[in-house]
């Protein structure tokens, strides 16, 4: 059986918080674990979410240092801070792998056009959508975008999410882009959750470059995306492969040259037209491709065979009142490992909310409660390089996770509408938590 510390020692992961912190999650009516195969989920697997009824869980600093039955939960020292979960249940930290979590501004005159009927297409084409969201964004500092995000961040933690992909794409131009690549590094310090960025230059052709597309995207090539490599400002290189936006061609140069730097690659495809985008994503090794809206058979048997995970991101097609979701069901059956995400941006998803991105999935996608959870815990942690230390509760793993006010966690997929979570413990600390339960 595992012992505690006693004695407080240096978090080897965080100099800056001296004290080993001592939490203990006591009372667990239901605790999803997501033990198992430690790779990415697939199949029936997908159904699989190792739970333990009358459960504890007790983290030591960062690291979760047991999960099981209450029964065999090890004696914790005084200085412990203990939770009762009072019979709700704990999950893994949802991992939002696909977010525009900074910009400034909204888009609440655009929402108010499509809802009296413009589409988001003409809306972009008359010189809104994304490019509105550029200049607002443009016009911002580093410091209030910080400020922006950071609000952000705290509503998230309200749905039990605990770690983020983060994307730039509203700079579009070096120092915009820097810009805001550098905001996403200063709330991953400043929160200490796991933050990856993506850069997003060839987010929507700016329009100091309109109809220079090819122009435009050469300066991405040659000098933003070595410049964002040399800070180490991102980990992964998106592209929005789109009408209106970066073709199929310009996309593959984009990609060979980010894969040269280093980068890996994630693609916005298929969301509002099929442009052989799944087919492009898997013949250029992407790891994720995301929307998938228009995908057919062929593109869901090409993203199979390279193993690219599909990101949905069913919130996008409900906030643009559209009807078409991305084919789950024809994914799973293909064996492909599928991670739900928010989209959380201005224009297309304006939502943090991952409950409600769960209960989207399962009334308009037909993904299964536990397929819901899996893809927003397990895979999504995968799909950015955390497989083997996030979406999965037991010893040795880090310790974020959530207690959700609901005694079920496949409840998360069936109330909806509103946020979840009790508290929110990123690296084994109280992030967030509700004033009275
Ligand atoms: O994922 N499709 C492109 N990008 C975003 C929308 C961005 C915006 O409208 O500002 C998306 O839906
Ligand atoms: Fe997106």
């Amino acid at each position: 059986m595992p012992q505690l510390n006693s004695a407080p020692a240096a978090r080897n992961d965080d100099a800056s918080r001296a004290e080993t912190l001592l939490l203990a999650i006591v009372n667990i009516g239901q605790l999803a674990t997501f033990r198992g195969s430690g790779r990415l989920r697939t199949g029936a697997e997908l159904r699989e979410p190792a739970l333990v009824r009358d459960a504890a869980l007790v983290c030591e600093g960062s690291r979760i240092l047991f999960t099981g039955p209450a029964a065999e939960m090890p004696s914790v020292p005084r200085e412990a801070e203990v939770i009762d979960a009072d019979g709700r249940a704990v999950l893994p930290g949802f991992v939002d792998a696909h977010t525009h979590l900074v910009f400034a501004g909204d888009r609440l005159d655009e929402f108010e056009r499509r809802v009296r009927g413009e589409s988001y297409e003409q809306i972009t084409a008359a010189g809104g959508g994304i490019r509105s969201t550029v200049r607002a964004t443009r016009t911002a500092s580093e410091e209030e975008l910080l400020e922006l995000a950071r609000g952000r961040f705290q509503r998230a933690l309200r749905g039990g999410t605990t770690a983020f992909e983060v994307k730039s794409g509203y700079g579009l131009s070096i120092e915009d882009e820097m810009k805001m690549l550098r905001v996403v590094r200063r709330l991953r310090e400043e929160t200490g959750a796991r933050i990856s960025g993506t850069f997003l230059g060839p987010h929507a052709v700016p329009p100091e470059w309109d109809g220079r597309a090819d122009e435009y995207l050469a300066l991405v090539v040659e000098e933003m995306l070595p410049a964002v490599a040399r800070e180490g400002l991102a980990e992964h290189a998106d592209i929005f492969c789109e009408r209106g936006a970066f073709s199929p061609a310009q996309a593959r140069r984009y990609f060979a040259a980010a894969q040269k730097l280093g980068f890996r690659l994630r693609a916005h495809v298929d969301q509002l037209t099929e442009s052989g985008g799944a087919i492009l994503a898997a013949e250029t090794g992407c790891t994720t491709a995301d929307h998938l809206e228009q995908t057919g058979a062929e593109g869901i048997a090409a993203l199979a065979a390279a193993r690219v995970q599909p990101v949905l991101l069913p919130a996008s097609v409900y906030a643009l009142g559209r009807t078409r979701y991305p084919d789950a069901r024809a994914m799973i059956a293909a064996g492909l490992a599928p991670v739900l995400a928010t989209d959380f941006n201005p224009g297309s998803s304006p939502t943090l909310a991952m409950p409600m991105v769960l209960s989207l999935a399962a009334t308009q996608m037909r993904m299964e409660p536990w397929e819901c959870l899996t893809a927003a815990t397990v895979n999504a942690a995968h799909s950015l390089g955390w497989g083997s230390e996030l979406g999965v509760l037991e010893a040795g793993r880090r310790a974020d996770f959530a207690i959700h006010d609901v005694r079920d966690p496949r409840e998360l997929a069936y109330w909806f509408g509103s946020d979840t979570a009790l508290a929110t413990v990123i690296g084994g600390r109280v992030a967030w938590r509700r004033e009275r339960w």
